[in-house]
């Protein structure tokens, strides 16, 4: 079996597996820059690269000079492709897609939020601009809008479904019955959604699920269903590349199915995350102080917040777990050992052609 290729705008990837942008810190240059050297998509994340005791002007400009350095660095490091994740709910999320276009990234993540301005953020058409979905209602409702508003459509969307790692699109009650919410169910629908407009702009708009994809056999599953990818998170946390403390890894090497658990984020969306000794404090502890000067997140209600996200997840990054949250997607218990992205690349590859 040849391995499909996989088609967005102007990219076209060897391999279709698109590395998923993992904030805060997770998939920066080293991880994102050897994925794309396998003839994968490398997604940089530009999530709280900022210093969170700073003031807005010094926020914006330390997370837009880390940013504009982790793009510089992963491209030294491939001619491959790379991509930029953005959440819709970081209060400069205009600024640093601006930066990202400036430093020459050709594909935008958005997540976490409706883009619907995004096509006027970017007029380069040769910059493919990728949606995260959870539904096709979601998918149709950008679709159509930029459809109305700027008579563009999406380069590709990517479907994230329930079982994914990080924040989520899905209500707490939804997430108790994830089987309702399969990307078997979801990739249909979407699909079916954006014939509209695929006929309209005479162009395909590929569709890559994610959340729960663990090795070739379920990559070949999406592939047949109709997805012309697959997005993956978890998977690439443990490898060598990937940026995070030992701790953070060890934790996932450690994890039991039953420790993998949904919380509510201070974001306003639920999240997937390790239980770990942070949560359980949590419990009895009940609410954490919180430094905030800047408000790096347009929706979180400091006040109210029970703790401070990026700064949970900046621990983690760091290695103080005990004091840290632990993203990670449903899957992440079943991995047992951190090897390099070649290696699980060529893992998933051998998996897809045997499937
Ligand atoms: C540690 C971690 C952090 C994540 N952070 C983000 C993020 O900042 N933005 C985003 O759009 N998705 C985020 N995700 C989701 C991934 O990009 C990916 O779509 C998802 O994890 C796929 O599911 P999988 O982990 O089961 O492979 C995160 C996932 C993990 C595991």
């Amino acid at each position: 079996m040849e391995i499909p290729k996989l088609r967005i705008g102007s990219f076209t990837s060897d391999i279709p597996i698109i590395q998923g942008g993992m904030g805060v810190r997770v998939s920066l240059a080293s991880l994102s820059s050897a994925v794309a050297n396998e003839g994968g998509i490398g997604t940089i994340s530009s999530i709280g690269l900022g210093d969170i005791e700073a003031s807005k002007q010094e926020y914006e400009r330390i997370s837009r000079e880390a940013l504009i350095k982790e793009i510089r660095k992963a491209k030294s490091k491939t001619d491959g492709h790379l991509a930029v994740n953005f959440m819709g709910v970081l209060s400069n999320v205009d600024d640093l897609i601006k930066t990202s276009i400036d430093a020459g990234i050709k594909m935008i993540v958005f997540g976490a939020g409706l883009p619907t301005k995004l096509p006027d953020l970017v007029h380069d058409p040769s910059v493919n601009l990728v949606p995260i979905v959870s539904s096709a209602r979601v998918a149709e409702l950008i679709l159509r809008i930029w459809d109305k508003r700027y008579e563009r459509t999406a380069d590709g969307l990517i479907l994230e479904g329930p079982l994914a790692g990080g924040h989520l699109g899905f209500s707490e009650e939804q997430l108790e019955h994830p089987e309702e919410y399969s990307l078997e169910k979801l990739l249909p629908e979407v699909l079916e959604c954006i014939k509209t407009y695929e006929d309209k702009y005479a162009r395909k708009i590929p569709v890559i699920t994610g959340g729960g994809i663990y090795d070739g056999k379920d990559i070949a599953r999406m592939l047949s269903l109709g997805a012309s990818g697959v997005q993956m998170g978890t998977r690439f946390v443990c490898t060598e590349e990937c940026g995070v403390s030992l701790e953070f890894k060890q934790a996932y090497l450690d994890a039991k199915e039953e420790d993998i658990v949904i919380i509510k984020s201070p974001v306003g969306m639920p999240g997937r995350a390790i239980k770990n000794s942070f949560l359980k404090d949590l419990e009895v502890k009940g609410k954490m102080k919180i430094k905030c000067p800047y408000r790096c997140l347009t929706i979180c209600k400091v006040d109210k917040a029970q703790y401070c996200v990026a700064l949970a997840l900046v621990n983690s990054y760091f290695g103080d777990v005990d004091h840290g949250l632990i993203f990670c997607g449903q899957n992440a218990y079943r991995i047992n050992k951190i090897i390099t992205v070649k290696e699980l690349i060529q893992e998933l590859l051998s998996g897809l052609k045997a499937a």
